[in-house]
């Protein structure tokens, strides 16, 4: 069976305790850490910015997956390049056309880190048949992206299983990693249907043994 990556996002937890609770991750076991970034435009929520993330890059070994849910996203790309991010994903919704984004994408990949595509669930996945052969991981949202705690759309699964298919027929080797409402019951299918690694805010926040969870929606418990 495939490695599944388990990324906890660090949507659900307070900013005074984000440095605690990603050292409390790390401990328990995470492959990544998932770092919400909203800027109150693209999203109506407000997170951090990267003077937060700069803590919690001194705060962890583990790779920092930064998901941009910003508007003018390459506005800010430099500020968690230079903060340490491992992956940056940009929204497929925030740029005006393909070219602007193709470019960007380019551009994100060239100062060194690895770059990502995120869709919301209202956009189709055909539309990003252009843009996989420029990352390294494609982000299918399975909430509307803004807050944790939400349920998970099952429509996603679709847009997974199609990725996976696109990817195997065109040889390519980007990752799938899925974010919105997974939680230990709906983990083995959204793993079925292609995902690589999973993102979780709430089903980890507020387990009372995180280790456990994480292994379960890794498919790995008891291991
Ligand atoms: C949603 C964020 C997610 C979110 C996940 O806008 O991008 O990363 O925090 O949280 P859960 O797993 O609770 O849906
Ligand atoms: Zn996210």
């Amino acid at each position: 069976m495939k490695k599944i990556l388990v990324a906890p996002s660090t949507d659900p937890c307070d900013i005074k305790d984000l440095a605690i609770y990603v050292k409390e991750l790390e401990k328990q076991g995470a492959d990544w850490i998932h770092c919400d970034i909203m800027d109150g435009k693209f999203v109506k929520n407000r997170t951090y910015d990267h003077l937060v993330f700069a803590f919690l890059r001194k705060a962890t070994s583990l790779p920092l997956d930064v998901h941009l849910m910003v508007e003018n996203p390459m506005n800010v790309v430099d500020n968690y390049v230079k903060y340490g991010a491992n992956s940056i994903t940009v929204h497929y919704e925030a740029f005006h056309d393909i070219i602007e984004l193709i470019t960007a994408l380019q551009e994100i990949r060239r100062k060194g880190v690895k770059v990502g595509i995120s869709i919301k669930p209202q956009t189709q996945v055909e539309k990003l048949s252009h843009l996989i052969n420029y990352v390294d991981l494609v982000l299918i949202m399975s909430v509307e992206p803004g807050t944790s705690g939400q349920t998970f759309q099952k429509e996603s699964l679709i847009k997974i299983a199609y990725l996976n298919k696109k990817r195997a027929e065109l040889g390519l080797n980007f990752l799938i990693e899925v974010d919105g409402g997974v939680n230990t019951t709906n983990a083995p299918i959204i793993a079925v249907s292609g995902a690589d690694v999973l993102v979780s805010g709430s089903a980890i926040f507020n387990s009372n043994d995180r280790r456990q969870t994480m292994q379960i929606l890794r498919g790995r418990e008891g291991e």
